[in-house]
């Protein structure tokens, strides 16, 4: 559905994209996921046809963005970062003027409207002022607008950024419900939040792709081991030698203890690093109970967008 190909942008002396080639299926989401500067806008701006590449190609269901602008935006809805709305109209009213400016047909407009105040859930929202929104129903406004003509794709630049929590989790639900029906990019800085939506992640930095996978496989890819981190009570250095003793474990680091009321001398925090191909949590739990020892706790470390980033950028460099 999408095709991006070597695709370049510069401006000025900063090159902001840099030969990015990535393609999307019909039906998938793919996520976008890259720091500040890191090209994401950039690549979307291309894709709608707001912003000419410097080099490179991109087409939308088979039309060029280039060339055949027209045919790719009667196809593509775009929300994009900081989206400019008419605050002065109602919710339906402006709803109704975007149909019409993106040419749904006069007897149509009222049904389209009617279909994507229902998808967003703005229904009970029409005769509000769509300046005197909170932020999160005019970002569902925003959305509505770039779903208003029906378009096979959707574009979507940080939909949940400055939202509270229990908007961010309606509007990735409303998301995801779209899989399958239309294709989508999104573009995030948040890792869970592209796991929990996407099929597909694409990590952009400094202009540049540096990795393209599922969820599943980046974190596979990336985590080289498993992390866990545990709070046993026992004698420091007898606790750290049985827990190296358990088959598959590559690690065992002492951590500081969290201070607090309830700090006990006697138990101390470690984090275990294993091989991905063991779970070592069972016989790290027999380990303790067995001496007598006490299991306070366990959970699973997992990598944080920085600490992939870190790795993913040191790795390219080292290629490079
Ligand atoms: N119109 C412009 N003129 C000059 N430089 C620009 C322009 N638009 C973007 N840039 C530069 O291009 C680079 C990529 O910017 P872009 O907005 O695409 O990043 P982004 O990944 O969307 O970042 P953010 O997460 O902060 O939104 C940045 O260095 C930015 O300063
Ligand atoms: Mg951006």
């Amino acid at each position: 559905m999408i095709e991006v190909k070597n695709l370049s942008k510069r401006f000025g002396n900063i090159e902001a994209v840099s030969k990015v080639s990535f393609e999307v299926q019909s039906g998938e989401v793919l996520g976008f996921l890259g720091p500040n500067g890191a090209g994401k806008t950039t690549t979307m701006r291309i894709l709608t046809c707001f912003l000419p590449a410097t080099e490179g190609s991109a087409t939308v269901a088979g039309y060029d963005v280039f060339s055949e602008p027209l045919e790719v935006r009667r196809r593509i809805g775009y929300l994009p970062e900081g989206v400019p709305l008419y605050s002065e109209l109602r919710v339906s009213e402006y709803l109704n003027f975007v149909a019409e400016v993106k040419g749904v047909p006069r007897r149509q407009r009222q049904g389209s409207v009617a279909k994507v105040l229902e998808e967003c859930g703005l229904a009970h929202m029409t005769q509000r002022t769509v300046g005197k929104l909170s932020k999160g129903y005019r970002q569902r406004v925003g959305i509505a607008q770039a779903l208003v003509n029906d378009p096979e794709v959707l574009i979507l630049d940080e939909p949940t950024i400055g939202l509270d929590p229990q908007q961010i989790v309606e509007i990735r639900e409303l998301i995801k419900n779209m899989a399958g029906r239309r294709t989508v990019i999104l573009s995030s800085h948040i890792l869970p939040e592209v796991n929990q939506i996407c099929q597909r992640v694409t990590i952009i930095n400094r202009g540049k792709i540096v990795a393209v996978d599922t969820p599943e496989n980046l974190h596979a890819r990336l985590q080289k081991g498993r992390a866990l981190y545990l709070q046993v009570d026992g004698p420091l250095p007898q606790v750290q030698q049985a827990l190296r003793g358990v088959p598959g474990v590559l690690d065992v680091a002492p951590q500081e203890m969290p201070r607090g009321d309830g700090a006990q001398p006697t138990v101390h925090a470690f984090q275990v690093t294993s091989s991905r191909e063991v779970d070592v949590r069972r016989e790290l739990a027999r380990t303790v109970h067995d001496r007598q020892w006490g299991l306070l706790e366990m959970r699973p470390l997992s990598m944080s967008l920085e600490e992939i980033f870190i790795q993913l950028v040191t790795e390219e460099q080292g290629v490079a």
